[in-house]
């Protein structure tokens, strides 16, 4: 990234030029940015506010990456409020040591390992599940890794990026799809990801063109990493229309946001609702503790996400920020 440029968290949103059905106009980009004078970053969300419990006790939340950063943020959040919540984490004794910080402040939550980069790890993950809980509601996909410093562009580590961001959010899922309680009012998926990876950010035409057709399919998206990865390989990546920021990153967030399209768009009638939010630049590792606000506050408004009431859960939705905030069609 050149000088002078914006972190990357920070960079500026546009409208995905995807053609929006009349039902979804109200939901523009332009229509829900709000209160652009306020600082403060919980009331100029157009993020509601959580203002009744709709959970019961048996409300099941499962948390990927979550032994640091946001995830670690979201597990506090969702137990304070009272669900069951599956703190996960690769690495077993930074998951216990996050599950005993809890448990000093009052609260207790489950923990299992979970590697998202591993499918056996996932296959483990999901038997150990069916068998203690069988049953679950929300799923959080925060695990993720960039190896690059704010102002850096390497791609050295693109193959275990694509792999943990994006292939790491489709395997877990699609293992867990069976357990979801499938409830059109309760059940939820919300992906966390980046505003680097908003369809404005591909420059490749053709890429473009298929990211922003109705009809995409899961394996065009492993095609479009594939081709990605092979780019890299053969190191013609620069020239290809990629994302300039982040590349291996943004494309992995691109991946991510396109397939969280396809499936809100299978489960729509199946009683499943698929949402992503961007939290903005947050002072976690992955930006060398550098950002606007910290994981906590991140996690104020995800957790009001992942809880949304069922009469405004909707599918299909990019959160971007909240501060103002941003709601646009993935
Ligand atoms: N921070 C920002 O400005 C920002 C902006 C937009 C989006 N996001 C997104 O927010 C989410 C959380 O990131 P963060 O900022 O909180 O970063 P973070 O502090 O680096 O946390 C990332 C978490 O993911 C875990 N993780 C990495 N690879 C994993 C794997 N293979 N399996 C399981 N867990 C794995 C990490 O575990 P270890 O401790 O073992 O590494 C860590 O717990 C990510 O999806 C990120 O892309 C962040």
């Amino acid at each position: 990234m050149g000088p002078g440029a914006s972190p990357p968290h920070l960079a500026l949103v546009s409208p995905s030029s995807t053609p929006k059905p009349a039902a979804a106009a109200s939901l523009d980009h332009s229509t829900m940015e709000v209160n652009k004078d306020t600082t403060e970053p919980y009331l100029s969300s157009p993020i509601p506010a959580i203002t009744a419990r709709w959970w019961c006790k048996d409300t099941v939340a499962i948390v990927t990456g979550a032994n640091k950063g946001i995830g670690f943020s979201m597990v506090k959040q969702l137990a304070q409020l009272g669900l069951i919540v599956i703190l996960t984490a690769r690495d077993v004794e930074k998951g216990k040591k996050a599950v005993e910080l809890l448990k000093k402040q009052g609260l207790l939550v489950h923990f299992h390992p979970l590697d998202v980069s591993d499918p056996a790890s996932i296959r483990t993950f999901a038997l150990w599940f069916q068998k203690k809980l069988g049953v679950m509601d929300i799923l959080i996909n925060n695990a993720a890794v960039s190896f690059n410093d704010l102002y850096e562009n390497s791609v050295d580590h693109a193959e275990i990026v694509i792999k943990t961001n994006f292939y790491g959010v489709k395997l877990l899922t699609e293992a867990l799809l069976p357990m979801f309680r499938r409830s059109d009012s309760i059940s939820r998926i919300l992906n966390i990801s980046s505003r680097l990876g908003s369809i404005n950010k591909m420059r490749n035409p053709t890429m473009k063109e298929m990211l922003q057709n109705e009809n995409l399919s899961a394996q065009q998206i492993e095609g479009m990493v594939d081709l990605f990865l092979e780019n890299v390989k053969n190191g013609t990546w620069k020239n290809q229309g990629w994302p300039e920021i982040w590349t291996d990153y943004a494309v992995s967030k691109l991946a991510l946001n396109a397939y969280s399209r396809v499936l809100a768009k299978q489960f729509e009638d199946f009683g499943l609702r698929v949402n992503c939010f961007c939290p903005g630049f947050t002072q976690t590792s992955m930006t060398g503790g550098k950002g606007t606000h910290t994981a906590d506050d991140a996690a104020v408004v995800g957790a009001r996400l992942a809880l949304l009431p069922p009469g405004e859960l909707s599918t299909g939705k990019f959160y971007v920020g909240f501060n103002p905030g941003i709601i646009s069609k993935l």
